[in-house]
């Protein structure tokens, strides 16, 4: 008989066996009944068979109780594949991945970094102060007209060049100061090789003995690094309100093929003077580059709006 109970599959047999043994017409039951028949050894061997049939019933009662509640577990439990769309369970994840703009801004960021220039940001809607006036442009300069800068109706503008945080970095943390902008900007333009958002890199540094030289041995560490490999480079004379002596900077990009880069100069001393640095005593240089092009020739294109269309087939196609 316990061989019988712990063999038992289910609840409902085992209840079965347990009312034929135990029921009121019960096997055990009537044996009960007719104990006093019995001599004393029979009467303790029955004993013993009923605490030992009513503890195995107990066991494999719970036994199969926990079995079927594992069983219920089991069958109600969450499956989260069979709840998801056919065809994600088909489709192999794509991840998505930064911007290739936004992956250079970081590489960018990290060598300027490695070469001890410090990360400023600064506002994208400007006052006219931070963006012309204190950078020694006066109201009559070109580079305000509305053919060129977004003005709003505030007064404000929406930042034309990242030398506006040479100005704030200046107010902010005076001098010596070598630091590093990377960010959007903002002009009336828009062709192949021009967007109205477009972004820039500025890189300014003011002690007491930086001259031109730095200017040059550093951009030219900064563009090897960049595009990993060297370049030929040359600087040309030329003109900004912000710099004097200013300059731009053209690299060979291919023998015999001469390509500008961008503007520098070393501090005019009106743009210390705005912000309270003594020229006397502190001069530097300040470098403004357009950051987009760069990419462009890292990656051979020709059309630099593509960048800014967020079009993923386009993205894929170019290995990005
Ligand atoms: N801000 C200038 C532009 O957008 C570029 C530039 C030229 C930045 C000379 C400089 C600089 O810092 O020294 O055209």
């Amino acid at each position: 008989m316990l061989e019988q109970i712990k063999n038992i599959n289910s609840l409902e047999e085992l209840t079965a066996l347990h009312t034929a043994t135990f029921g009121k017409s019960g096997t055990m039951t009537l044996r009960l009944k007719d104990m006093k028949n019995l001599d004393n050894d029979a009467r303790a061997a029955l004993n013993l068979e009923n605490t030992e049939l009513r503890e195995a019933f107990k066991l494999r009662q719970i036994e199969l109780e926990d079995l079927s509640i594992l069983a219920e577990l089991k069958e109600n439990a969450l499956d989260a594949a069979a709840n998801s769309s056919h065809a994600s369970r088909l489709t192999p994840y794509v991840y998505g991945k930064l911007h290739p703009l936004s992956q250079n801004m970081t590489e960018i960021s990290e060598i300027m970094t490695g070469m001890g220039y410090k990360f400023y940001s600064g506002p994208e809607i400007e006052d006219e102060w931070h963006n012309f006036t204190a950078l020694n442009t006066p109201d009559f300069h070109p580079a305000r007209d509305m053919q060129d800068t977004f003005f709003m109706e505030s007064g404000n503008l929406l930042r034309t060049q990242t030398s506006s945080v040479q100005i704030r970095a200046m107010e902010s943390d005076g001098v010596p100061i070598k630091m590093f902008v990377v960010g959007p900007t903002y002009r009336r333009d828009m062709d192949a090789t021009h967007s109205p958002m477009f972004h820039q890199i500025e890189l300014l540094w003011i002690d007491k003995d930086i001259t031109l030289s730095d200017l040059v041995g550093d951009f030219k560490v900064f563009l090897e690094k960049f595009f990993g490999r060297e370049f030929n480079m040359r600087i040309r004379p030329s003109f900004f309100p912000f710099t004097e002596p200013s300059l731009e900077v053209d690299i060979e990009w291919l023998p015999g093929k001469w390509l500008e880069l961008g503007g520098a100069g070393m501090v005019h001393p009106n743009v210390l003077k705005n912000v309270g640095v003594d020229p006397d005593e502190y001069q530097g240089f300040a470098l403004g580059f357009g950051f987009d092009r760069l990419a462009m020739m890292k990656y051979g294109l020709t059309d630099l709006r593509e960048f800014f269309k967020g079009d993923v087939r386009w993205l894929q196609a170019n290995g990005f």
